[in-house]
């Protein structure tokens, strides 16, 4: 069994093979979706929400962090386990890198990610110079969803587009390994992809991207009121939880999913 490794992902973006994500929370979802396939496990601050309850990610603290990236990785083998600063756990360069480091020495985390463009580029690179694999969030950020006025699609105008667009940019060259789009125009998806070199993972970005990620239980059609357009239920044309974590990942790859209902245009 090979391990995955920011490596594998990036020689599969090279390759044109797509690869999948998914969120998890606990050892016995992320087992089951290593063995479908899924070769990113996210443990996403989407836990405040799908877990704790709230209505927004916003309470998750960094022991909870911790505690739910520590009950994934003790379990996982082979997946790249991805775990998220939650909100203000970043606000200085020298505190990101004291809780990144948290969710890898203590949560057994390989990446962090982090969410935020330009204002983020001295922490990115800051972890990047120490060793710290970081994945940099763009587009809808659910962690500044008040600022944002809600969770709605990001990038519509020409300025904002191209806003994003150079915040990739920025954030490739400041050391980020992997990019995640969230909630953007497949447009706007397909330019970033072409114009950054590492693994580009979109969440309703569209199908041009070189992976695509989802919150388990929405996709097992378990979302706490009406699931965002973007979100397909596997779990409702499959025979059991692993069959749809199997039926996702072979859809991303064989290109069934997104589609064109699952796309912002
Ligand atoms: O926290 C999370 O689950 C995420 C996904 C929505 C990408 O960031």
């Amino acid at each position: 069994m090979n391990k995955i490794t920011i490596t594998t992902l990036k020689n599969m973006k090279l390759s044109g093979e797509k690869f999948t994500c998914l969120t998890a929370y606990d050892a016995s979802f992320a087992i089951a979706e290593e063995n479908a396939g899924v070769e990113v496990i996210l443990v996403g601050d989407s836990l405040g929400m799908v877990v704790k309850g709230q209505a927004s990610t916003l309470s998750v603290s960094m022991d909870d962090m911790v505690y739910h990236t520590a009950n994934v990785s003790r379990v996982c083998r082979k997946s790249l386990i991805m775990s998220d600063l939650p909100f203000a756990a970043d606000i200085t360069k020298e505190q990101t890198f004291s809780n990144a480091a948290r969710l890898i020495s203590e949560g057994g985390a390989h990446m962090v990610k982090i969410e935020g463009g330009a204002t983020m580029l001295e922490s990115v690179e800051f972890l990047a110079q120490r060793g710290v694999a970081v994945c940099s969030h763009l587009g809808l950020l659910p962690q500044s969803v008040y600022k944002m006025g809600g969770y709605r699609i990001q990038g519509r105008t020409p300025e904002e587009a191209d806003q994003i667009l150079n915040d990739a940019i920025a954030l490739e060259k400041a050391g980020a390994d992997i990019l995640l789009l969230e909630c953007v125009p497949a447009e706007l998806t397909a330019r970033i992809t072409a114009s950054i070199s590492v693994p580009v993972i979109g969440i309703g970005a569209g199908a041009d991207c070189d992976a695509q990620v989802l919150v388990c239980y929405d996709m097992l059609g378990l979302t706490n009121g009406m699931p965002a357009s973007f979100v397909k239920n596997f779990l409702a044309e499959s025979h059991s939880i692993q069959d749809a974590f199997k039926a996702y990942v072979d859809q991303v790859k064989n290109g069934q999913f997104p589609a064109s209902e699952h796309t912002f245009n």
